[in-house]
């Protein structure tokens, strides 16, 4: 009984309605949302890695994009038919690592697009240490019918006036959930890529049906190793184009802000990074 109880336990997110069934997702791994050290910058140490920028601010700007607040990072052409939708994490597209990252993926030849997928209510770095902040009022505030109409309507928009004929998207932790959500048949993403995502369920990763790659931290304990092979024993039936890679002593967030001075955690940044240009390179561009 104890040994069958605790199998439930590790397959409860694939399997089992969620104790935030009102939401979709369990809220629970964001307690293990970006731990450690803020850093502001995208780094890269090798000179050889030209695509990622180091120490500056971002240089895309704001537009409205249908009619949601949304940073735009142009390539060196200002071609706009290849493009990288971005889905942020909690910190939202006010955070400027957000923003000097879809800087790095415009240098990589891209036209990035990231909205605000929480209308100016992003949740700032220094609050989660904060105790006055209500996480759970947050997410009530931000459901993902919400997100998901923000998603649809940018995609539209791409389609539309922005020329964008091929879309490939990125998603953190928070963002990484649309990423599967948006690459099922007739959702609109032609690929997709997440790092360290949080509350995707089985039914999401299912219904995928065009390329995704995935970043994995061994510290992640948003994705556990049971999740990550459930995970991949899905995308192995549904024979679909994937790819995960899993980066050690990387912790949920690496791929946007983590301690660059351990070289360990800098690889994982980069190799995200690189990963992800790699992937759109092959299957969109
Ligand atoms: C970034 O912007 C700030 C404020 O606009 C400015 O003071 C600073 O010099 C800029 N830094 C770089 C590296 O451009
Ligand atoms: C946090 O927000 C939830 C949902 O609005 C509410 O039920 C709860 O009482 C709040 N918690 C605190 C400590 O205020
Ligand atoms: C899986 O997909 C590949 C092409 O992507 C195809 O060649 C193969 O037949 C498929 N396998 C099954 C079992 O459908
Ligand atoms: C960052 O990593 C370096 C090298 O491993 C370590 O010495 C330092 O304590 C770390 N900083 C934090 C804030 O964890």
């Amino acid at each position: 009984m104890r040994v069958q109880l605790q199998l439930l336990a590790l397959l409860a997110p694939f399997t089992l309605a969620t104790p935030a069934a009102e939401f979709g997702y369990d809220p629970a791994p964001l307690k293990h949302e970006h731990p450690g050290q803020l850093f502001n910058h995208v780094n890269s140490k090798s000179k050889c890695l030209s695509g990622v920028l180091t120490d500056t601010n971002s240089t895309g700007k704001y537009e409205s994009v249908g009619g949601i607040n949304t940073y735009l990072a142009y390539p060196k052409s200002k071609k706009t038919d290849i493009a990288i939708l971005y889905l942020t994490d909690i910190f939202g597209v006010q955070f400027v690592n957000n923003r000097l990252l879809a800087d790095s993926l415009a240098l990589a030849g891209y036209f990035v697009v990231e909205p605000d997928l929480f209308n100016g209510d992003p949740i700032g770095v220094d609050q989660l240490g904060d105790p006055s902040f209500n996480m759970t009022a947050w997410r009530e505030r931000h459901p993902p019918a919400a997100i998901d109409a923000i998603v649809s309507s940018t995609i539209a928009a791409m389609r539309g006036d922005l020329g964008v004929k091929k879309i490939g998207a990125v998603g953190y932790c928070f963002g990484g959930k649309y990423v599967a959500r948006f690459l099922a048949e007739g959702k609109g993403l032609d690929a997709g890529f997440t790092a360290h995502p949080s509350g995707v369920v089985a039914e999401e990763w299912q219904a995928i049906v065009n390329p995704l790659s995935i970043a994995f931290g061994e510290l992640d304990a948003s994705s556990t190793p049971a999740q990550r092979a459930a995970a991949e024993a899905i995308f192995t039936s549904t024979n679909i184009t994937f790819q995960t890679n899993l980066y050690s002593n990387a912790e949920h967030g690496f791929a946007v802000r983590t301690n660059l001075t351990d070289p360990q955690k800098a690889f994982a940044q980069e190799s995200a990074y690189f990963q992800a240009v790699r992937w759109f390179d092959a299957w969109i561009k």
